[in-house]
């Protein structure tokens, strides 16, 4: 069993963790609506990081192949996407890195999600048979797929099941420079998904590349 699936992992922020897994040494899988796609994504994955254990399928056999799956679908029109695959994911610790984001004259804000306060819990409510950890919302592709450089950052970590929060911050700690927070509850994968249109703004106004760090934890 591969380590990892990234499904919608052709997207920039997919790609971007598939590549500082495979970077950490983790065979990855990449997943797309259409087969060909994922393998692709995959060759680039081998052309930059030499010797990375990574391939492509459809989503559906990446979800079968692998016991952790990270979900990096747009927002929008998730609920389809998850209604197919939800017997795939049942019993799997599911990673979810999606903000809804929209897009007014130039500022980002928090869209309102359908049936749910953040989309965290949206797909926890889907998959109700799955270990759903919210993680990497605020690490910007950019930096995830910069390799040259250190992704540096706190990756806010959050779901019901403190055990799948704690595998979670494990992979994390893999990722050179990179540290999980642990942000307990799900519920509060409402206000970290804010923090990521914040980030957006902030990056527009400063032409720069912001993530976060939290100040204050103890050692
Ligand atoms: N970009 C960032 O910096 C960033 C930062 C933090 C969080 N995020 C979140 O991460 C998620 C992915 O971001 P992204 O920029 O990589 O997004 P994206 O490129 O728009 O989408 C990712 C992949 O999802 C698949 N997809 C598109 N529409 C779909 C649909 N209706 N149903 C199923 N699959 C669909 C596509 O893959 P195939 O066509 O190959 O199937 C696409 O390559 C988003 O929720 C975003 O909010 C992004």
């Amino acid at each position: 069993v591969a380590s990892w699936a990234i499904l919608g992992g052709t997207g920039a922020q997919g790609l971007g963790l598939a590549l500082r897994l495979a970077a950490a040494g983790e065979p990855v899988i990449v997943g797309s609506r259409v087969a060909e796609r994922a393998r692709d994504a995959a060759e680039k994955i081998r052309a930059r990081v030499p010797g990375a254990d990574a391939m492509g399928l459809d989503n559906a056999s990446a979800s079968r192949a692998a016991e952790r799956i990270v979900l990096s679908f747009p927002a929008e029109g998730l609920v389809d996407a998850l209604g197919a695959l939800a017997p795939e994911l049942a019993g799997k610790l599911v990673v979810d890195v999606m903000v809804p984001l929209a897009f007014h004259r130039g500022r980002a804000d928090v869209t309102a999600v359908a049936g749910a306060p953040s989309v965290g819990e949206l797909v926890q409510e889907r998959l109700p048979r799955s270990r759903v950890v919210c993680a990497f919302k605020n690490v910007p592709a950019e930096l995830l797929q910069d390799l040259e450089q250190p992704a540096r950052g706190d990756v806010l970590v959050c779901g019901e099941d403190a055990s799948a929060r704690a595998e979670v911050a494990a992979a994390v700690a893999r990722l050179p420079e990179l540290r999980a927070v642990d942000a307990g509850a799900l519920a509060n994968a409402r206000y970290v998904e804010g923090i990521t249109a914040l980030l957006v703004n902030l990056n527009r106004q400063h032409r720069a590349r912001t993530s976060i760090s939290i100040v204050g934890l103890p050692a």
